[in-house]
């Protein structure tokens, strides 16, 4: 007679069988495993959905190809619902249940601070396709970006500013907390002043804060030339409304990547008519690679690719590249290929990883332009 102490032996000695056969399983698997966290939903789920779509479009191109060295490839996707808590979790969750190669995402940068670091513990590659905050690749020998960093966002939109428009004096409004927000108005603020210019307001407010009006009047007491406001698209609709209220022209606003949303011009297009930002991308930039996507990408989708699809194709075809030159699909040999990449041909242009794992990208100017994004100038980091 089974008693119940056999019983649970027995029982845990059938499930270790069954985890065991399961991973023997996916070892001899011909399906590689990728993960991917966005925020598909929450405050910016435009930046995780629209991401996704240009990683489906990479999947189509290697779905045509047959695959990597003839094995499919399978992207898990989770999303984080904009939180970084949540990041945390899905990571581990698509390192530790799903046994993922290699990690795509985020977008934000306090997200990819999050996955990033669990990412690097479990020595597992990661790959974001737009987060721009210097501290998200640095002293992380897992963590990769294929888009420029805010170093460099931050002094092309000063130069541009001081150089293109002629302006002498800003005000800076940002996210005070917020790793890309912040970080992104000190490195504009520290190129502006090199050049010559004055900040004559700072301000930073609250995540979460949704009436900003006492700032605005503050901002518009200083009389600034122009107002540098890196914060992301739904906080800039609200800025841009309550703006109008009072009486600031919203053309005098100047943004960086975050503002790259259709929500924005849904929500604010004719608000801020003839203001710029600083981007990974425009559809109607001039470079090679460019147009073949935004013809794919509207065959599939039906509408113009926003900077994040654009971005998110390139990460996952480059990781998809680096999975079939690493010596075998280890998340360890992809880490070796990915650091490896130069002169990669993407969508957004030609992708070299330098050695602290960033892309070195031209950036481009966008200008809100009868509701839509036109493509302005591009500019070269120094
Ligand atoms: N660069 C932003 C960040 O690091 C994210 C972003 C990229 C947003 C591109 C919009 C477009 O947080």
């Amino acid at each position: 007679m089974v008693n119940r102490r056999n019983f649970v032996v027995v029982t845990l000695a059938t499930a270790m069988g069954v985890v065991a056969f399961g991973q023997g399983c996916k070892s001899q698997s011909n399906e590689l495993v990728v993960g991917a966290y966005l925020s598909l939903s929450g405050a910016d789920s435009t930046f995780g959905t629209d991401t996704r779509d240009g990683i489906e479009l990479a999947m189509d191109d290697l779905k045509a190809k047959g695959g990597i060295k003839g094995k499919a490839v399978k992207v898990l996707y989770e999303d984080d619902k904009s939180t970084t808590q949540e990041a945390t979790n899905k990571v581990q969750q698509l390192i530790d249940r799903d046994h993922a190669i290699a990690i795509l995402g985020e977008v934000a940068s306090s997200r990819s601070m999050a996955g990033g670091l669990v990412c690097n513990k479990k020595k597992v590659p990661m790959v974001t396709p737009s987060s721009t905050a210097v501290e998200v690749t640095k002293d992380r020998e897992y963590v990769f970006r294929t888009c420029f960093t805010d170093a460099q966002q931050g002094d092309v939109a000063a130069r541009f500013v001081v150089e293109t428009l002629k302006k002498k004096t800003a005000a800076l409004f940002f996210v005070a907390q917020d790793t890309y927000s912040s970080g992104l108005a000190s490195t504009f603020k520290a190129s502006f002043e090199k050049q010559g210019g004055k900040i004559v307001i700072d301000k930073g407010y609250q995540k979460g804060e949704t009436n900003f009006t006492t700032y605005l009047q503050e901002i518009k007491g200083a009389q600034p030339d122009i107002i540098f406001a890196p914060v992301y698209y739904n906080d800039m609709v609200l800025i841009a409304r309550q703006a109008k209220g009072t009486g600031i022209p919203g053309s005098i606003f100047v943004g960086g990547d975050g503002w790259d949303s259709a929500d924005l011009i849904e929500g604010a297009g004719d608000l801020l008519e003839g203001a710029y930002f600083t981007n990974h991308y425009a559809p109607d930039v001039p470079w090679p690679n460019s147009q073949k996507f935004v013809t794919a990408f509207k065959a599939k989708y039906h509408h113009d690719p926003s900077s994040l699809a654009a971005q998110g194709y390139d990460a996952a075809s480059l990781l998809f590249d680096a999975i079939g030159r690493a010596t075998e699909p280890t998340p360890e040999a992809v880490k070796v290929a990915l650091a490896a990449t130069s002169g990669f041909a993407g969508a957004t242009g030609s992708l070299t990883i330098d050695k602290e794992h960033n892309a070195n990208k031209p950036i481009v100017v966008v200008q809100v332009r009868s509701k839509k994004f036109a493509y302005a100038s591009q500019l070269l980091a120094n």
